[in-house]
């Protein structure tokens, strides 16, 4: 059994890597500033520190109840639109966070880190699918503040020994297959719930963004995988850092076009999606697909939930049982 310090675990990805560990029957001390992530998504089995990462009373407190074996960071800002309007914000908010995080974790005697990086370091890729050798070129500031984490990251281990596994999810998707867990975010950018919402009349029509692009059906296409993958994931590099740091892309290694999300939801909920046509967004590249070859071949992750309907299906029922999200939830034991 292990210790883990978990900041974002009340946020959508990390609360659901919260709920892996716990299920294995590690300690897991949670610090998130709930800024966007939900108290109720963290089991009263974790323990709760309520602050910012760049706040040291609150990192005092986190890393004050004895050695953890490794920090899991999963907070930052990231909406990638949002870095457009405050590429400042976002570039100084998301280093000083990581740059606090991983000092404290070194002066607490831990040497060992998960990064939460990004599809968004490879702007427009060169070649699908994307693999680790890709030249990095972000286009947003979200992609360019990664980056500056990634960096500092290496500068971390030359000198104090951090090793780190730098993890790019392409985009997470689903909920807990238990549902103990969905995605709740306000503002919502991401596909699936915008669809589910749609389709369940929660929200208004669904604009597709872009209709003539270089891919099969003229919509964007995308590598959703699903978060109790990604979860996984982060458990099967732990055992890595004891030897060397990584960097791994992380995706199903499909691809799926905003129209066959559409299709799926509709598949999957029985009723249709209210969508309209669009133009394109800027900085939205046509095709983001990963390879993860490197991480299946050298830690045997192999995605439990690889199909796009199986995804979907997760997220549906999550948001039938939990039309508003986690408001006026418990906390579960
Ligand atoms: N969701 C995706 O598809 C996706 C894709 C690629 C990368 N990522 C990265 O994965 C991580 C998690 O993403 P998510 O979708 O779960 O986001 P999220 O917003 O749901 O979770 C982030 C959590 O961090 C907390 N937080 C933010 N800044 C903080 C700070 N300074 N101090 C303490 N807590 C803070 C928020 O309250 C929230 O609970 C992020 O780093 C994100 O950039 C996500």
């Amino acid at each position: 059994m292990g210790r883990y310090l978990v900041t974002g675990g009340a946020g959508y990805v990390g609360s659901h890597t919260v709920l892996a560990l716990l299920d294995r029957g590690d300690e897991v001390v949670v610090l998130d500033d709930f800024s966007k992530g939900h108290r109720e998504a963290v089991p009263t089995s974790a323990r709760l520190v309520d602050g910012r990462c760049e706040d040291p009373r609150a990192r005092a407190e986190a890393f004050g109840g004895g050695r953890f074996d490794a920090v899991l960071h999963f907070a930052a800002l990231s909406l990638v639109g949002e870095s457009m309007q405050v590429p400042l914000r976002y570039m100084a908010e998301n280093l000083s966070a990581l740059a606090a995080v991983a000092d404290a974790a070194v002066r607490h005697g831990c040497r060992k880190l998960v990064l939460s990086s990004t599809a968004a370091l490879f702007g427009y890729p060169e070649r699908i699918p994307i693999d680790e050798e890709q030249r990095l070129g972000p286009v947003s500031p979200y992609g360019e503040s990664k980056l500056m984490c990634e960096r500092a990251l290496d500068w971390a281990e030359k000198i104090h020994g951090l090793r780190f596994a730098c993890l790019r999810y392409f985009n997470a998707a689903g909920a807990d297959p238990a549902g103990r867990a969905g995605e709740d975010h306000e503002p919502e950018s991401h596909l699936i719930p915008l669809a589910i919402d749609a389709a369940l009349g929660m929200r208004p029509a669904l604009t597709v963004f872009g209709t003539d692009y270089d891919t099969p059906d003229g919509t964007g296409v995308r590598d959703y995988v699903h978060v109790a993958d990604l979860a996984d994931a982060h458990l099967r590099v732990l055992p890595l850092l004891d030897e060397r740091s990584v960097r791994y892309n992380l995706g199903n290694g499909t691809g799926y076009s905003v129209k066959q999300v559409i299709e799926a939801v509709e598949r999957v909920g029985g009723r249709p999606v209210p969508h309209t046509l669009g133009p394109r967004r800027e900085g939205d590249p046509a095709t983001l697909v990963a390879s993860s070859a490197r991480l299946r071949a050298e830690t045997g992750w192999n995605p439990r939930f690889p199909g796009l309907d199986e995804i979907v299906k997760t997220a549906w029922d999550w948001r039938v049982k939990h039309p508003k999200g986690y408001a006026g939830a418990q906390r579960a034991a």
